[in-house]
Protein backbone atom coordinates (compact mmCIF):
# COMPACT_ATOMS: atom_id res chain seq x y z
CA UNK A 1 0.00 0.00 0.00
CA UNK A 2 2.40 2.27 0.99
CA UNK A 3 4.40 2.05 -2.19
CA UNK A 4 1.37 2.76 -4.11
CA UNK A 5 0.86 5.97 -1.96
CA UNK A 6 4.72 7.08 -2.64
CA UNK A 7 4.17 5.97 -6.73
CA UNK A 8 1.14 8.52 -6.51
CA UNK A 9 2.54 11.64 -4.54
CA UNK A 10 5.34 11.10 -7.17
CA UNK A 11 3.15 11.34 -9.73
CA UNK A 12 1.78 14.34 -8.34
CA UNK A 13 4.55 16.32 -7.71
CA UNK A 14 5.96 15.24 -11.15
CA UNK A 15 3.04 16.57 -12.37
CA UNK A 16 2.17 20.37 -10.71
CA UNK A 17 6.70 20.56 -11.06
CA UNK A 18 5.78 20.26 -14.61
CA UNK A 19 2.63 23.05 -15.14
CA UNK A 20 5.13 25.58 -12.64
CA UNK A 21 8.24 25.10 -14.61
CA UNK A 22 5.81 25.94 -17.97
CA UNK A 23 4.12 28.81 -16.47
CA UNK A 24 7.89 30.30 -15.51
CA UNK A 25 8.89 29.73 -19.33
CA UNK A 26 5.57 32.30 -20.92
CA UNK A 27 6.65 34.46 -18.21
CA UNK A 28 10.31 35.17 -19.14
CA UNK A 29 9.28 35.52 -23.08
CA UNK A 30 8.45 38.85 -24.38
CA UNK A 31 5.12 40.16 -25.07
CA UNK A 32 3.44 42.51 -27.22
CA UNK A 33 0.38 44.97 -27.27
CA UNK A 34 -1.24 44.87 -30.81
CA UNK A 35 -4.06 47.29 -31.33
CA UNK A 36 -6.16 46.92 -34.25
CA UNK A 37 -9.20 48.89 -35.63
CA UNK A 38 -11.36 47.53 -38.17
CA UNK A 39 -15.15 47.46 -39.59
CA UNK A 40 -17.56 45.03 -39.49
CA UNK A 41 -20.70 44.82 -41.82
CA UNK A 42 -23.49 42.76 -40.67
CA UNK A 43 -25.54 42.32 -43.54
CA UNK A 44 -28.70 40.65 -42.88
CA UNK A 45 -31.10 42.04 -45.51
CA UNK A 46 -31.06 41.28 -49.58
CA UNK A 47 -29.76 38.88 -51.50
CA UNK A 48 -26.82 37.63 -50.55
CA UNK A 49 -26.89 38.53 -46.29
CA UNK A 50 -23.14 38.02 -44.26
CA UNK A 51 -25.51 36.93 -41.18
CA UNK A 52 -28.17 34.26 -41.46
CA UNK A 53 -30.55 33.15 -39.06
CA UNK A 54 -30.28 29.36 -37.90
CA UNK A 55 -32.70 29.13 -34.78
CA UNK A 56 -35.79 31.30 -34.56
CA UNK A 57 -36.36 33.41 -31.11
CA UNK A 58 -38.68 32.44 -28.80
CA UNK A 59 -42.37 32.92 -29.72
CA UNK A 60 -42.53 35.60 -26.45
CA UNK A 61 -39.65 37.83 -27.10
CA UNK A 62 -40.24 37.77 -31.16
CA UNK A 63 -40.68 41.81 -30.89
CA UNK A 64 -38.44 42.76 -27.89
CA UNK A 65 -34.77 40.98 -27.27
CA UNK A 66 -34.94 37.96 -29.80
CA UNK A 67 -33.77 35.71 -26.59
CA UNK A 68 -33.29 32.58 -28.39
CA UNK A 69 -32.44 33.46 -31.74
CA UNK A 70 -29.32 32.25 -32.84
CA UNK A 71 -27.17 33.67 -36.05
CA UNK A 72 -24.33 32.40 -38.41
CA UNK A 73 -22.35 35.24 -39.91
CA UNK A 74 -18.97 35.55 -42.51
CA UNK A 75 -19.12 39.34 -42.57
CA UNK A 76 -16.40 41.82 -43.92
CA UNK A 77 -14.03 43.44 -41.80
CA UNK A 78 -12.84 46.11 -43.89
CA UNK A 79 -10.48 48.96 -43.24
CA UNK A 80 -12.87 52.18 -42.98
CA UNK A 81 -16.35 52.42 -42.32
CA UNK A 82 -17.18 52.66 -45.96
CA UNK A 83 -18.19 49.47 -47.18
CA UNK A 84 -16.57 49.60 -50.49
CA UNK A 85 -12.91 50.28 -48.34
CA UNK A 86 -10.46 47.88 -48.46
CA UNK A 87 -11.31 44.17 -46.98
CA UNK A 88 -8.47 43.53 -44.02
CA UNK A 89 -10.26 40.18 -42.53
CA UNK A 90 -13.43 38.16 -42.53
CA UNK A 91 -15.08 37.89 -38.75
CA UNK A 92 -16.98 34.07 -39.01
CA UNK A 93 -18.72 32.65 -36.31
CA UNK A 94 -22.24 32.72 -33.94
CA UNK A 95 -23.70 35.39 -32.27
CA UNK A 96 -27.07 35.01 -30.74
CA UNK A 97 -29.43 36.59 -28.10
CA UNK A 98 -28.92 35.49 -24.74
CA UNK A 99 -31.10 37.83 -22.11
CA UNK A 100 -34.53 37.97 -21.57
CA UNK A 101 -34.11 41.78 -20.31
CA UNK A 102 -32.05 43.65 -23.09
CA UNK A 103 -30.72 42.46 -26.54
CA UNK A 104 -27.62 41.06 -24.97
CA UNK A 105 -25.64 38.72 -27.67
CA UNK A 106 -23.03 36.32 -26.77
CA UNK A 107 -20.63 36.56 -29.57
CA UNK A 108 -18.20 33.20 -30.28
CA UNK A 109 -16.48 34.51 -33.41
CA UNK A 110 -13.62 33.90 -35.06
CA UNK A 111 -11.39 37.43 -36.61
CA UNK A 112 -9.12 36.26 -39.59
CA UNK A 113 -7.30 38.47 -41.06
CA UNK A 114 -5.97 38.62 -44.69
CA UNK A 115 -4.06 41.69 -45.52
CA UNK A 116 -1.23 43.69 -44.19
CA UNK A 117 1.07 42.37 -41.12
CA UNK A 118 -1.31 40.11 -39.70
CA UNK A 119 -2.39 38.09 -42.59
CA UNK A 120 -2.97 34.45 -41.82
CA UNK A 121 -3.48 35.21 -38.01
CA UNK A 122 -6.60 35.34 -36.11
CA UNK A 123 -8.24 36.44 -33.12
CA UNK A 124 -11.14 34.64 -30.88
CA UNK A 125 -13.43 36.67 -29.09
CA UNK A 126 -15.88 35.52 -26.85
CA UNK A 127 -18.78 37.41 -24.70
CA UNK A 128 -21.53 39.11 -24.05
CA UNK A 129 -22.15 42.37 -26.31
CA UNK A 130 -25.54 44.52 -25.13
CA UNK A 131 -25.65 45.65 -28.67
CA UNK A 132 -27.70 48.92 -27.37
CA UNK A 133 -25.14 50.22 -25.63
CA UNK A 134 -23.10 52.88 -27.44
CA UNK A 135 -19.86 51.13 -26.73
CA UNK A 136 -19.68 47.53 -25.61
CA UNK A 137 -16.22 45.39 -24.15
CA UNK A 138 -15.30 41.73 -25.08
CA UNK A 139 -12.98 39.51 -23.95
CA UNK A 140 -10.17 38.56 -26.70
CA UNK A 141 -9.48 34.65 -25.30
CA UNK A 142 -6.93 33.28 -27.46
CA UNK A 143 -5.67 33.83 -31.56
CA UNK A 144 -3.40 32.15 -33.92
CA UNK A 145 -0.26 33.12 -36.06
CA UNK A 146 1.48 36.32 -34.77
CA UNK A 147 -1.92 36.10 -31.92
CA UNK A 148 -0.76 33.06 -30.59
CA UNK A 149 -1.72 33.15 -27.20
CA UNK A 150 -3.27 36.59 -26.83
CA UNK A 151 -5.91 37.69 -24.54
CA UNK A 152 -7.06 41.29 -24.75
CA UNK A 153 -10.11 42.94 -25.30
CA UNK A 154 -12.82 44.45 -28.17
CA UNK A 155 -14.45 47.80 -27.85
CA UNK A 156 -17.20 47.95 -30.43
CA UNK A 157 -19.15 51.00 -31.05
CA UNK A 158 -21.96 50.53 -33.66
CA UNK A 159 -21.75 53.17 -35.96
CA UNK A 160 -24.63 52.31 -38.27
CA UNK A 161 -28.29 50.57 -38.40
CA UNK A 162 -30.48 50.03 -40.01
CA UNK A 163 -33.56 49.29 -37.93
CA UNK A 164 -35.78 47.76 -40.32
CA UNK A 165 -33.47 45.06 -41.76
CA UNK A 166 -30.88 44.82 -38.64
CA UNK A 167 -27.59 45.46 -41.20
CA UNK A 168 -25.54 47.25 -39.30
CA UNK A 169 -21.45 48.75 -39.08
CA UNK A 170 -19.96 48.39 -36.08
CA UNK A 171 -16.31 50.05 -35.14
CA UNK A 172 -13.57 47.85 -33.33
CA UNK A 173 -11.34 48.94 -31.58
CA UNK A 174 -9.50 45.60 -30.27
CA UNK A 175 -6.42 45.37 -27.81
CA UNK A 176 -4.66 42.33 -27.52
CA UNK A 177 -1.47 41.35 -25.35
CA UNK A 178 0.27 38.43 -27.14
C1 LIG B 1 -8.77 52.21 -28.95
O1 LIG B 1 -8.42 51.57 -27.74
C2 LIG B 1 -7.21 52.06 -27.18
C3 LIG B 1 -6.90 51.21 -25.95
O2 LIG B 1 -8.01 51.07 -25.09
C4 LIG B 1 -7.37 53.55 -26.85
O3 LIG B 1 -6.16 54.05 -26.36
C5 LIG B 1 -7.77 54.31 -28.11
O4 LIG B 1 -8.04 55.67 -27.80
C6 LIG B 1 -9.00 53.69 -28.76
N1 LIG B 1 -9.30 54.32 -30.03
C7 LIG B 1 -10.53 54.64 -30.42
C8 LIG B 1 -10.66 55.26 -31.77
O5 LIG B 1 -11.50 54.44 -29.71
Amino acid sequence: MSSIATLVIFVIFAATNSITASAAEVGTEKETVTNLQFYFHDTLSGKNPSAVRVVQPVDAYKGTTLFGLIMMADDPLTETSDPKSKIVGRAQGLYGSACQQELGLLMAMSFSFTDGPYSGSSISLFGKNSAMNPVREMPIVGGTGMFRMARGYAEARTQWLDPTTGDAIVAYNVTVVH
